[in-house]
């Protein structure tokens, strides 16, 4: 198995390119599931969960060739199964995004349930609820969602009790599809679901709301969509990530191709810690702080702090000076870092769902085992400042969502070698 080696105490400088957002790509590689016409999508990151979804499709008979490194091709019109197997679906959650979509188009499909995960139980009931409220009849049999709607889905009026992301794909998908109109209300505003929707909406589906927490979705009555080549846009949380790098060397580096707007609430938090940027139309300069200050913060939904940025903040948290508290409010156990950050001398005390990381101590460096995909970049950012060698174990995690870590780290003047045990 693969391990990163990393020597700390590199200053960082220079720029990185931030790639396209796995969280976006993956729900609108399920979306070509609507589309009679093959899609090219582009600006598509080169990592681990877009080839388990890509080999989910050809599994159930689609198409997917990759054009290059970024950019591939789907076409679905061969599709013949419509049961996405335990064996594909353990290897990535949202997997249950086809969910949707395989039902609207062939009215029955079988999907495996995900199951838990590390960072927390992560139930799909959301997702099954409203299904069912637009007309699905859905059993749970072998550990499978068992799912029909001999008469298609009927739009209908769903109100999500909880902001759920792949939830929300979900069912604006199947409503893509739907005869009739569905208004969804508590609907996620994150950017992936916004370029969701503005992908259907250019097929031709009337979506009104996009970008707000109600959205009505005119149903296309069953009829295929003819999809149009979609360029996924920037990864997010890669783009924070990048900047808490710069961060935490408290170094100068510039991230390009990024979206700033969607970063908003990352650049408020790095400025309350002292940081100060520079924003341009697709890029941002982080500067130096002369003090790096605690700060508090609570995650949520977007427009608020990612929950996704959460344990790479913590380690940034670990160099700043005082006490910073952070309030994890999505996920009931995404503090898995925290015992492996205190394996490198971190001393974050926790309780429940807060987290109180005293800045300030000397950290070493130190074999860390990443336990799910933010907490590995977590225990990177902690290894470029650490004293000494760190190795990060188990990185197959970090593999799943961050293109070329090593290279671009290794671009900005880490000291980073990715080797085998
Ligand atoms: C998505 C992101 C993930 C991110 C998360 C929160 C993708 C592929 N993944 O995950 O990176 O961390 O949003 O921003 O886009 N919940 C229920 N019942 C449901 C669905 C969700 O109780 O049916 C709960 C979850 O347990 C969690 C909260 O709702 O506490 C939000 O989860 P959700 O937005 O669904 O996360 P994902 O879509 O799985």
């Amino acid at each position: 198995m693969d391990y990163l080696e990393i020597e700390g105490g590199a200053r960082l400088s220079g720029s990185v390119s931030i790639s396209g957002a796995k969280n976006s790509a993956l729900p609108l590689i399920a979306a070509t599931l609507l589309s009679r016409t093959p899609v090219t999508l582009k600006n598509v990151p080169d990592v681990a969960d877009i080839a388990t979804l890509c080999k989910l499709l050809q599994n159930l008979g689609a198409s997917c060739k990759k054009l290059d490194k970024n950019s591939l091709t789907i076409n679905t019109s061969t599709v013949n199964s419509t049961k996405a197997t335990y064996d594909i679906v353990r290897k990535m959650r949202a997997s249950i995004l086809t969910l949707g979509p395989l039902l609207a188009r062939f009215g029955h499909c079988e999907v495996s349930l995900p199951g838990g995960c590390a960072i927390g139980q992560r139930p799909i009931d959301l997702h099954l609820l409203a299904l069912e409220k637009m007309g699905a009849q859905i059993q749970i049999k072998d550990g499978y969602v068992v799912a029909t709607a001999p008469n298609g889905l009927q739009g209908a009026r769903i109100v999500f009790d909880k902001i759920t992301v792949t939830g929300s794909e979900n069912i604006i998908m199947a409503a893509a599809l739907a005869h009739g109109t569905s208004e969804i209300i508590n609907v996620a505003k994150e950017p992936e679901v916004v370029q969701l929707c503005e992908v259907l909406a250019l097929a031709g589906v009337e979506i009104e709301g996009i970008g707000t927490d109600k959205i009505i979705v005119k149903g296309n009555k069953g009829e295929l969509l003819n999809l149009k080549e979609i360029s996924v846009i920037p990864d997010r949380i890669e783009a924070g990530t990048y900047l808490c790098a710069g961060a935490i060397t408290n170094s100068e580096i510039t991230i390009t191709n990024c979206t700033p707007e969607h970063i908003i609430a990352t650049l408020d938090k790095l400025e309350q810690m002292g940081f100060s940027t520079k924003i341009a139309q697709d890029s941002v300069t982080i500067f130096p702080a002369k003090e790096i200050k605690p700060c508090e913060i609570i995650t949520t939904e977007y427009p608020g702090f990612a929950t996704d940025v959460q344990a790479q903040f913590m380690a940034l948290c670990l160099v700043a000076n005082g006490v910073s508290v952070i309030d994890e409010r999505l996920f009931e156990n995404r503090f898995m870092h925290v015992g492996e950050l205190a394996r490198m001398g971190a001393d974050i005390r926790l309780n429940g769902h807060i987290a109180s990381v005293y800045g300030g101590k000397e950290l070493a460096g130190a074999d860390v085992m990443a336990t799910d995909l933010r907490a590995s970049s977590a225990l990177i950012l902690a290894a470029l400042v650490a004293n000494g060698t760190s190795r990060v174990h188990r990185i197959y995690h970090l593999d799943r969502g961050y293109e070329d870590i090593v290279g671009k780290l290794t671009s900005l003047g880490a000291s980073i070698k990715r080797l085998s045990e």
